[in-house]
């Protein structure tokens, strides 16, 4: 087959060179030139539109029917917003040995009466078969395929016509179109768009496997990204308890869902009620842990919330938090001590949330308010309260979306009380709660409330 030609191209300006060279004499650019297939030429383009490609009305265009498949893992389901969709590619990226080839053999195998071809590039028959026999589920038409080159993968695809492609992982792929090793930017883009034009030509959807660089970016180019249609995320610490998958992007569902899982000997396990592992024990309470009631995505989820406040050792007192955005712990410290008067200018601030799960639900405020309160007065929070409200600049407490749900999580889990903006106790029907309602208007309302 004659090779088809190809040239280097700047990825910062687009000036092309028939040579890689590192530097770019268009825009001064180092290391950016990379190998792209020439495309061939259009001349003569005329202005008259084609037949097909007429506008008409949006409501005459036929919508595609949706039909989902079900990846056989509920948690997972639920991040892509009910399954794979048809024709669709989706792209799991997640640090090494966090669990993504273990994922997506998982869900291959547990889709009983479907069939899947699993291709990977970095293990073995063998290896993955030991994998497989770890894992509780059985699938016999479940294929397995270990090659890189991407034309040989997309024709036993074609022949076979599985109801799911899995490739683990796009870095291993090449085509022979192109001279670059594997795991370059022109390898993972080009490859990347046959696979897309093979998913939409034929309707098999596709779970792309993606590396990680250290600054937490999917390897390759950013426009992997814009290609697919939905962009997870496999992620936890290795020493926590939970893996969580998370949507950044998904054209076909929501991105605020998260699936929970927790690394065990037979593979991963579903954790279909979370807070019940989260919230640990609760009959001894120290001073500074408090319950927060987030949500995660549609579902309510309570999570032990702890703060350490000590004497600053250094002349600059140190904060971090993990779970938690720092910035917002800094903002939450300075209307604590300027409408307050906590004292915290000399104190050591550390904040975590248990489980190696990180949150972005303003609702998560008045609990980190109340957790760095009880440990600076090293007075300890009844393990029967809970706190779900945003807190504002000025120390005003404010309401939060979807404050039902949350209430009836806390009172099925035992809970006796919840904390809650006081304007959030309007429209509130609170005759239909067991559980005891709490209105604040501001944070200095909380101390007395708390600190007896
Ligand atoms: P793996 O799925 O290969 O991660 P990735 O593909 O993201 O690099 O491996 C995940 C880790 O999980 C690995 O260190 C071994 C561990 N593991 C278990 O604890 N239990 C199991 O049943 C399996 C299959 C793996
Ligand atoms: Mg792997």
């Amino acid at each position: 087959m004659a090779k088809s030609k190809t040239i280097f191209v700047c990825q910062s300006c687009g000036a092309q060179s028939p040579k890689w060279v590192g530097k770019c004499a268009s825009c001064g650019t180092w290391n950016t030139y990379a190998e792209e297939l020439q495309q061939p030429k259009v001349r003569g383009g005329s202005l008259a539109p084609s037949a097909a490609h007429l506008p008409k009305p949006i409501h005459e265009w036929q919508a595609t029917p949706e039909s989902r498949i079900s990846s056989g893992l509920q948690e997972f389901d639920r991040v892509l917003g009910g399954g794979f969709l048809a024709g669709s590619l989706v792209l799991l990226g997640g640090e090494p040995g966090i669990g993504k080839s273990t994922l997506s053999l998982q869900a291959a195998l547990s889709m009983a009466g479907r069939k899947v071809l699993y291709v990977s590039g970095e293990e073995s028959g063998p290896q993955i078969s030991s994998r497989a026999n770890r894992l509780s589920h059985r699938n016999p038409d479940c294929q397995l395929l270990t090659e890189t080159q991407v034309e040989s993968i997309l024709r036993h695809t074609d022949a076979l016509r599985p109801d799911l492609l899995i490739v683990d992982s796009v870095q291993t792929l090449h085509t022979e179109l192109l001279d670059a090793a594997p795991g370059s930017v022109s390898q993972i883009r080009e490859t990347t768009a046959q696979i897309m034009r093979f998913a939409k030509r034929s309707g098999v959807p596709v779970l792309l496997i993606g590396h990680i660089t250290k600054d937490g970016t999917i390897a390759g180019p950013k426009v992997l990204e814009h290609m697919v249609d939905v962009v997870l995320q496999f992620e936890g610490d290795r020493h926590h308890v939970f893996r969580i998958v998370r949507a950044q992007k998904n054209r076909f569902g929501s991105t605020s869902e998260m699936g929970i899982f927790e690394m065990q000997g037979q593979g991963l396990k579903e954790v279909s009620n979370p807070s019940a592992l989260l919230l640990g024990n609760r009959d001894q309470r120290l001073s500074g842990t408090v319950t927060a009631i987030t949500l995660d995505g549609a579902r309510p989820l309570l999570l032990e919330t702890q703060a350490l406040v000590s004497s600053a050792v250094y002349g600059t007192p140190q904060r971090s938090a993990t779970g938690f955005d720092l910035r917002r712990l800094h903002m939450l410290l300075a209307v604590l001590e300027k409408r307050c008067g906590f004292p915290l200018a000399s104190k050591d601030v550390f904040l975590n949330l248990t489980g190696g799960i990180r949150i972005d639900d303003p609702a998560m405020d008045l609990a980190v308010v109340a957790a760095i309160m009880s440990s600076g007065a090293d007075v300890p929070v009844s393990s029967r309260v809970a706190f779900a409200a945003e807190v504002g600049l000025t120390g005003e407490i404010r309401s939060v979306s979807r404050i039902e749900p949350r209430l009836r999580e806390a009172e099925k889990l035992g809970f006796e009380q919840v904390f809650v903006a006081h304007d959030q106790l309007q429209g509130l029907d609170l005759k239909g709660f067991k559980i005891q309602i709490s209105g604040l208007k501001r944070i200095g309302h909380l101390e007395q409330a708390l600190i007896k």
